[in-house]
């Protein structure tokens, strides 16, 4: 008889070096590239699940508030797999927290999918490996198979749903890199990634793209080993770069960058011609990830803020992956 028991989970969001764009199966979130990630420590989900006999469907609450539609589809999605693999029909009770303004613009699904795949599993009685725990992420969505592993990691990209996890290339002390998040726009991005995923194959230089990830990320992997600030920088941006390049020629277009998110990018390039190393990647939004050495983080952070268009930021260094919490939500 397996024992439902209430679980709670805390998770990391993660920044993407090199990025995920483009499902060979988006049912199954297989991506067509490995992928390399660092966890974030100041962006986190807490999410609690008890599966409830007394209940006669999901539940699901989100900032305190109860989620319908697409986004409750999305969680009940994972719910009936850990109902499947654990051979339950029982209805869960499903409530996440994010320690980030969810409107800040930081995409919340890697944290949020990796925290339910924890409190789920263990709250129907599973005892998942690492390597089960990303696979079930990676089925909420894609970047979440990467928050489960501490440090730095790498999403292999596999060929079936049974071998396509993310693991460790290095633990959070390996390198001391910070990610200064900048926020310069708080609105809901008008296309999503999982949108985006879709569009990027009509790019003309999609398949470009993945003939020159191949090399990229091995480099960027090496660079990354050796601690060469300098290498790793240049291949990250030009990873970010080549992301909104496949972005802007898909078909219809899709724009994520805005006049501050260059303006960011500019004052980076005049802070390294002073020595200061700071470099930028964005995601599928306009928001600034830079990435820099823990001895460049006052004076990059100070500066930044200073640029017209700039709200906040947000500091963060490298974290464990998905662990248990005590910190349950109801
Ligand atoms: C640009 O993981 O959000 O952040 O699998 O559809 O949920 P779904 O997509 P998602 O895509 C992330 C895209 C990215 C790059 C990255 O994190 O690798």
């Amino acid at each position: 008889m397996i024992e439902l028991t209430k679980k709670s989970a805390t998770s990391p969001a993660n920044i993407a070096f090199i990025k995920y764009w483009g499902k060979k199966n988006s049912k199954l979130n297989i991506p067509y590239n490995n992928s390399i990630s660092m966890n974030l420590d100041s962006c986190l989900t807490t999410t609690t699940v008890h599966f409830m006999d007394n209940l006669k469907e999901d539940e699901v609450v989100i900032d305190c508030k109860k989620v319908e539609g697409e986004a409750r589809n999305r969680v009940v999605r994972i719910l009936d797999i850990v109902r499947t693999w654990a051979k339950i029909k029982t209805k869960a009770k499903v409530s996440s927290i994010n320690n980030f303004p969810s409107d800040a613009g930081v995409a919340s699904s890697a944290s949020a999918f990796s925290a339910l795949a924890l409190a789920a599993s263990s709250s129907a009685g599973l005892k998942l490996s690492k390597k089960k725990l990303s696979i079930l992420a990676r089925l909420g969505s894609g970047s979440a198979s990467r928050s489960v592993i501490s440090g730095f990691s790498e999403w292999k990209k596999g060929s079936t749903t049974n071998d396509s996890y993310a693991v460790q290339i290095e633990k959070p002390s390996y390198w001391d890199l910070r990610d200064i998040v900048t926020i310069v726009s708080s609105e809901k991005k008008e296309k999503s990634s999982t949108e985006g995923h879709g569009a990027a194959l009509t790019s003309p230089y999609f398949k470009e793209r993945q003939k020159e990830l191949i090399s990229r990320t091995n480099n960027l992997k090496k660079a990354f080993l050796r601690k060469d600030i300098d290498t790793f920088g240049k291949l990250l941006e030009e990873e970010t770069l080549d992301l909104h390049l496949i972005a802007m020629t898909s078909k219809p277009p899709i724009f994520y960058l805005n006049s501050t998110t260059f303006a960011v990018m500019q004052v980076l390039r005049e802070l390294r011609v002073k020595g200061i190393k700071g470099y930028y990647t964005m995601d599928a939004g306009p928001n600034v990830h830079i990435i820099c050495r823990q001895k460049d983080v006052d004076i990059i952070n100070k500066t930044i803020k200073r640029v017209p268009g700039v709200k906040s930021t947000i500091i963060n260094k490298a974290r464990v992956g998905t662990r248990f919490s005590n910190n349950h939500l109801f």
